[in-house]
């Protein structure tokens, strides 16, 4: 079968981090490389983050690309009350020595489309970069087999405001522009998904039980997570909003929804809102697959068998033992 090809547009940050290891660890994708936006911190943390990242997993064959650290037009606000002063959860975890991340991440996606045919980004950050490669050369964007996006919200409410989620808080300007002209299918992984995907206690107890290092890391970067999602939302466990954009991309069984006019709100009280337009009052053509509903158990099957496959017996007990696990009922036939 041949391999997927994906650049993944990321601002890691620590559900990017757990998106990385997803990509890397399924057979179906072709990593053509991490291109880095700022947002969940500033650009030059989030590139060496990606390379402490692609070391943890052994995959430093893997290139990283820096963007411009700012978004289009609003002043950059990051995220570290989430994502801790380093971005991975404040694990500080050693500055990688001997690779280098590279400048220029729009040319590397400009680039990448020239050359590749089929190429796909899922992009789990603001979208900066994607609009700049827009600005830069339209008709090579045009060439983009699929862009999968996670942000926004439909129905849920915001995490940056009631409205606002923040990949498009950050940069409503440049979700604005991918949106508006891209005129590529667009599929939106929004929180109205997303927010169904939570590393409960349970699973995090049972990683640490299987004493194995990759399973201890993901529980090491996401400790500082869930107690954000503790103190800020009363959420046990934390929600991991990217590596959802990565498992739909692999199968998307995984979610359903509606195709549908999205536009983003770029000012005002409601400034980075995604509006939907569900009423067709835009009367304009559906730019966007919207993402409305989610198998959460099938995901974090497959999240988790991947990501520590030794243990995969383990891990479908759990799964499927109602006393341990969530799962959307509905799904549960
Ligand atoms: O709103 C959640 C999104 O914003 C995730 O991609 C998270 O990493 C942050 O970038
Ligand atoms: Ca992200």
């Amino acid at each position: 079968m041949d391999k997927k090809k994906i650049i993944i547009d990321c601002d890691p940050g620590i559900d990017d981090s757990l998106a990385i290891m997803l990509a890397l660890k399924s057979d179906e994708l072709d990593v053509k490389g991490l291109t880095i936006v700022s947002g969940n911190v500033h650009a030059s943390k989030g590139a060496e983050n990606a390379l402490r990242i692609l070391k943890e997993i052994g995959r430093l064959d893997i290139p990283v690309y820096i963007g411009d650290g700012s978004p289009l037009e609003r002043e950059l606000i990051t995220a570290e009350d989430t994502h801790g002063e380093d971005g991975l959860g404040e694990t500080f975890l050693p500055r990688v020595e001997g690779v280098n991340y590279k400048e220029g991440a729009v040319d590397f996606i400009l680039k990448s489309l020239r050359e590749e045919d089929e190429l796909s980004i899922i992009a789990i950050g603001p979208l900066t970069n994607i609009a700049k490669a827009l600005e830069t050369d339209k008709e090579t964007m045009r060439k983009l087999k699929e862009l999968v996006v996670m942000g926004g919200a439909f129905k849920s409410f915001g995490n940056c405001s009631q409205v606002a989620e923040f990949n498009f808080w950050v940069d409503p300007h440049a979700a604005e522009k991918v949106f508006n002209e891209l005129h590529r299918n667009i599929t939106m992984v929004g929180l109205d998904v997303t927010r169904e995907i939570v590393l409960t206690p349970n699973y995090i107890e049972m990683l640490k039980q299987f004493k194995h290092p990759l399973a201890d890391l993901i529980v090491k970067i996401t400790k500082f997570y869930v107690d954000f999602h503790w103190a800020q939302e009363r959420t046990l466990g934390c929600v991991i909003n990217d590596p959802l954009a990565i498992a739909y991309f692999i199968d998307s069984s995984i979610c359903s929804g509606e195709e549908y006019y999205v536009d983003i709100v770029t000012e005002g009280k409601a400034i980075g809102m995604s509006l939907v337009d569900e009423g067709d009052f835009y009367r304009k053509e559906a730019n966007c697959l919207v993402l409305t509903e989610v198998n959460s158990k099938a995901f974090m099957e497959m999240f988790l068998t991947r990501l520590i496959p030794e243990h995969k017996k383990d891990i479908l007990n759990v799964l499927n033992n109602p006393k341990y696990s969530y799962q959307n009922q509905k799904f549960d036939k």
